[in-house]
């Protein structure tokens, strides 16, 4: 079931130049949520007519009915959304598409990649195999040390491992250079990102003879199913990643 509530902004925090974290408040108890799945935010943009954009669930604070967005501004309607203010109301359809799987047991080894704001909906799966007992590592890159978002955050439930493109922090280079992954042994991935991360991630988890669950970015305009412009080519047909997806295992991709 679906829900269109309008939330109050508790805060809006910016966490760099094109970065915010937008943390949302519900009147009655919010609905179960998943991570992976995503929101449809209503924004207005300069000629007045609404539109609506996909934002990952970052995080769900249930004990303070709390929803966490993390937002990059990367056109007029998500930079918009960087400038709400505590106490403005923000409409949103939710919770919307397919998230990852969960871990069967605390003991599966999960290694969870983001880069970017790609990272957003591995906090909320972190917090959840955390719940369970399990102790998640984050692979997290960027292009520079102030791309890195929410790394205090993540480190509440599981270890993190750093990579940025110009060394600016944590080891030099893309995620799938990092030498967690030489060292360790997973029995799980799952990842968020720019397509070419998450293609080079699937290739690593194939290599390992692991499963790899990815989280789509293709655009979307609806999120609902009808409009047909988040098509993904899988080894089944063609998908909706709003519907089937967002999150599929990269086995079913044509990457
Ligand atoms: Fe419209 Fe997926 S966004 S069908």
């Amino acid at each position: 079931k679906k829900y269109v509530l309008d939330l109050e902004v508790v805060s809006n925090e910016t966490l760099s130049d094109i970065h915010a974290l937008i943390k949302l408040r519900a009147a009655d108890p919010l609905p179960e949520m998943y991570p992976g799945q995503f929101v449809e935010v209503r924004v207005e943009n300069s000629t007045s007519t609404f539109l609506r954009r996909p934002i990952s669930v970052n995080f769900v604070d249930r004990r303070k009915n709390q929803l966490w967005l993390l937002v990059a501004a990367v056109g007029e309607g998500t930079r918009h959304l960087m400038t709400l203010q505590a106490g403005d109301k923000l409409n949103c359809i939710l919770p919307l598409g397919h998230g990852f799987t969960l871990p069967e047991s605390p003991g599966e080894r999960m290694l969870l990649v983001g880069g970017g704001v790609g990272v957003a909906p591995l906090l909320f799966l972190g917090s959840e195999i955390h719940k369970i007992g399990g102790e998640p590592v984050f692979l997290l890159g960027a292009k520079t040390k102030t791309g890195l978002l929410e790394t205090d955050l993540f480190k509440q439930f599981g270890r993190v491992c750093i990579t940025t493109e110009d060394g600016s922090a944590g080891e030099k280079g893309f995620v799938t250079q990092h030498s967690v992954l030489n060292e360790e042994r997973f029995d799980r991935v799952a990842t968020c990102g720019p397509k070419p991360m998450m293609v080079s991630v699937a290739r690593y988890a194939e290599q390992a003879g692991i499963e790899c669950e990815a989280s789509l970015e293709n655009s979307m305009a609806c999120g609902i199913g009808a409009c047909l412009c988040c098509v993904e080519k899988t080894i089944d047909g063609n998908i909706r990643a709003c519907q089937e997806g967002p999150v599929l295992n990269t086995r079913k991709l044509l990457w």
